[in-house]
């Protein structure tokens, strides 16, 4: 096992942070597992290390929450990882920070979402990841000029949906989520709505919805809960509406300090996320899809 059509025998490898991530992606492709070792000098410069690759392809494993510590270090690791003898370098990023400022909204702003894309095109072969919030542009190869794939997981919420909350409205608080509600909804086969958002600021935000839903029990499902004042709007006006129970289901579960605790004050029955960032909510696992993604590029 392990020998990879696009680069010799492949390798998973990860920072400590996220090494329980990628054993798992590592056994569900029958590979092997190897460390990136991350020394930090008293100055706050970092040094990583890795093990020689001989012609391997590399699958570094990254989240990146918390973006601004780790982005520098994940590109020593792939610096270092090619001159190790890597053959081909990839990235499995469960969770692509830096996505949603893609476009100057106020004058004298970056598009980030460029910047880091680039830094990520040049240093990697191949970007894998998930739900990574891609509105104004239609794929992630406008953003990154590497080779680049999103892996669905809408299935794996689906699933969750059908197990857990059988006969509920699937709801997404925006109209730019509609099409990761509908993919959950039809294969739950669920109901869904979509609710209209204005952002008034960080932590302000207004959501209506046009019309009642038709259930009893409602599922938020949204790709990302930062400051989580768009699940609590949702639930609020959810339960406005008469909706006895809502539950959230988000993707990536950034949730800033104080943000759970006010969702769940808003009248959250259950709140859960895919563990793309290691969090207390995780209850859908994402190793297996990145796992399979790879097998099927084999
Ligand atoms: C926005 O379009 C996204 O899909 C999320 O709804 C948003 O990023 C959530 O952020 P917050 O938790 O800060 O409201």
């Amino acid at each position: 096992m392990g020998n990879d059509s696009m680069g010799g025998e492949l390798k998973v490898h990860a920072f400590a942070d996220g090494a329980a991530y990628a054993r798992r992606i590592a056994r569900g492709l029958g590979v092997s597992f190897a460390p990136v070792r991350l020394h930090r000098f008293p100055d706050g410069e970092s040094l990583v290390r890795v093990a020689p690759q001989a012609g391997r392809h590399a699958v570094l494993v990254r989240t990146l929450s918390d973006p601004n510590s780790k982005i520098l270090d994940t590109l020593f690791a792939a610096d270092a990882l090619r001159r190790a003898g890597a053959s081909r370098v990839s990235l499995v990023v469960p969770y692509l920070a830096y996505m949603r400022q893609d476009k100057v909204f106020h004058p004298g702003e970056p598009i980030s979402q460029r910047v880091i894309g680039k830094l990520l095109g040049e240093a990697f072969d191949a970007v894998l990841t998930m739900e990574p919030h891609l509105h104004r542009v239609k794929n992630l190869a406008e953003v990154i000029p590497c080779e680049t794939s999103t892996v669905a997981v809408a299935p794996a919420v689906a699933r969750w949906v059908k197990r857990e909350a059988k006969g509920c409205v699937v709801v997404g608080p925006d109209a730019e989520s509609w099409r990761f509600v509908e993919a959950i909804a039809r294969a739950a086969g669920a109901a869904w709505i979509v609710g209209e958002k204005q952002r008034h600021g960080d932590r302000r935000v207004k959501i209506t919805f046009a019309r009642t839903p038709a259930a009893n029990h409602a599922v938020i499902v949204d790709d990302i809960a930062s400051s989580g004042v768009t699940l609590a709007e949702a639930v609020r006006e959810l339960r406005r509406h008469g909706v006895v129970n809502v539950d959230a289901v988000v993707v990536h579960a950034v949730f800033a300090p104080g943000a759970l605790a006010m969702v769940r004050r808003a009248g959250a029955r259950r709140i859960v996320s895919c563990d793309t960032i290691s969090h207390p909510t995780n209850a859908i696992r994402t190793a297996p899809l990145f796992a399979e993604a790879l097998r099927r590029a084999r």
